[in-house]
């Protein structure tokens, strides 16, 4: 899988999230086999590129090459121009947000709201394209299959795309009006890949090895994109991967390695967000890796009065301890306690 200059190490890649996918997350799920991961939004807008959020979106540091990060806005020149200042601060792959359906960034017309306007996606691709292009900088756009069932135009908006220079298009299997209700459809993904050179990345329900393998056989993408099913579960990206290469299995993580995962995967967010925020994001982080464990509500409920970083800690240290000497946990591997997620829980 390559995007301009760059090969990625697999094509098992992770979903921007916003909200989710921060830098330790992102961190984390590269540690643990996933090929490339595109950071959450960043404003376009110069007015909010000196607030908290945007800054910690903005923030890098330490992350494995390369750097991708999100983009979302309807204006073609801020667009160019936050493209731009998110190369200064270390991007160096830009891709733009038309698939999100959230009201805050439809209302003013970005997201996938855009899908609706071909000429405003023509004209921002251009500009952002324009921008990047002399600084070595690939562009890539995210999108959904249109706006509605009944104006399914990601296929026009694939060719445009390719013919202004977008370096790789993801596309998740659902239109705009559709949310995230029903099952993500693949036939479009197959549809625009089997139309483009460039490569096409399928996203949209992909939760198991199986469903990837089984994606990527039907659509012919060169690569996948797992958002949800990767929340509280970052193991999926080599569990996949592993499958993808080898045609088996690689074993569920142990309770054990499950606690050490999530344990550092909260030092590391509270270094990130400190004491105050840390404390209150990790809590559907944590909420997330022990869904599906016994007794998980119990604790979650206990877990959410909790205010303060080290208590958080010790409380999911010891309640993984606990567990562990349920007789159960003793007799094999993680599964045997938790055999089933699904992308509801
Ligand atoms: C909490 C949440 C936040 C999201 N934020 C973004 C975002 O900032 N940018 C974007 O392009 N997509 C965003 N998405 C959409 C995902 O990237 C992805 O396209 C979608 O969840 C479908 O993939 P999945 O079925 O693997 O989750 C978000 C999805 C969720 C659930």
């Amino acid at each position: 899988m390559r995007i301009g200059s760059w090969t990625l190490p697999n094509n098992v890649l992770v979903a921007p999230m916003a909200g989710v996918t921060d830098r330790p997350f992102r961190q984390l799920c590269k540690r643990l086999g996933a090929g490339y991961a595109v950071s959450e939004m960043a404003a376009s807008n110069p007015r909010l590129w000196d607030s908290v959020k945007t800054s910690r979106r903005l923030d890098h540091q330490g992350e494995i090459d390369p750097i991708a990060v999100q983009i979302a806005g309807a204006d073609p020149d801020m667009m160019a121009e936050a493209a731009a200042f998110n190369v200064r601060k270390g991007a160096r792959i830009i891709d733009i947000n038309m698939g999100c359906p959230a009201k805050k960034v439809c209302s003013v017309a970005s997201g996938s709201a855009l899908l609706r306007d071909e000429t405003l996606v023509a004209r921002i691709l251009q500009a952002v394209v324009a921008a990047c292009a002399p600084l070595g900088v690939p562009v890539t756009l995210k999108t959904r299959t249109g706006w509605d069932r009944e104006h399914r135009n990601a296929l026009r908006v694939a060719r445009l795309a390719q013919d202004i220079g977008i370096a790789a298009l993801t596309l998740h299997g659902r239109t705009r009006a559709d949310l995230y209700t029903g099952q993500a459809e693949y036939d479009t993904i197959r549809a625009v890949k089997a139309e483009l050179d460039i490569p096409v990345v399928a996203n949209g329900d992909i939760d198991s090895p199986e469903k990837a393998r089984a994606v990527l056989d039907y659509t012919g993408a060169d690569a996948i994109m797992i958002g949800r099913a990767a929340q509280g579960r970052p193991w999926i990206f080599r569990e996949i991967d592993h499958y993808l290469r080898t045609g088996r299995r690689h074993p569920p993580p142990t309770l054990r390695e499950m606690r050490a995962l999530l344990l550092e995967h909260l030092e590391d967010h509270y270094r990130f967000y400190g004491e105050h925020t840390g404390v209150r994001t990790a809590r559907k982080h944590i909420g997330w890796y022990v869904a599906g464990l016994p007794d998980a509500r119990d604790f979650c409920a206990r877990m959410n009065l909790i205010d303060n970083t080290a208590e958080q800690w010790r409380a999911v240290a010891g309640w993984f301890d606990e567990l562990a000497r349920e007789p159960a946990a003793a007799t094999g591997p993680f599964a045997a306690i938790a055999p089933a997620y699904s992308l509801a829980a």
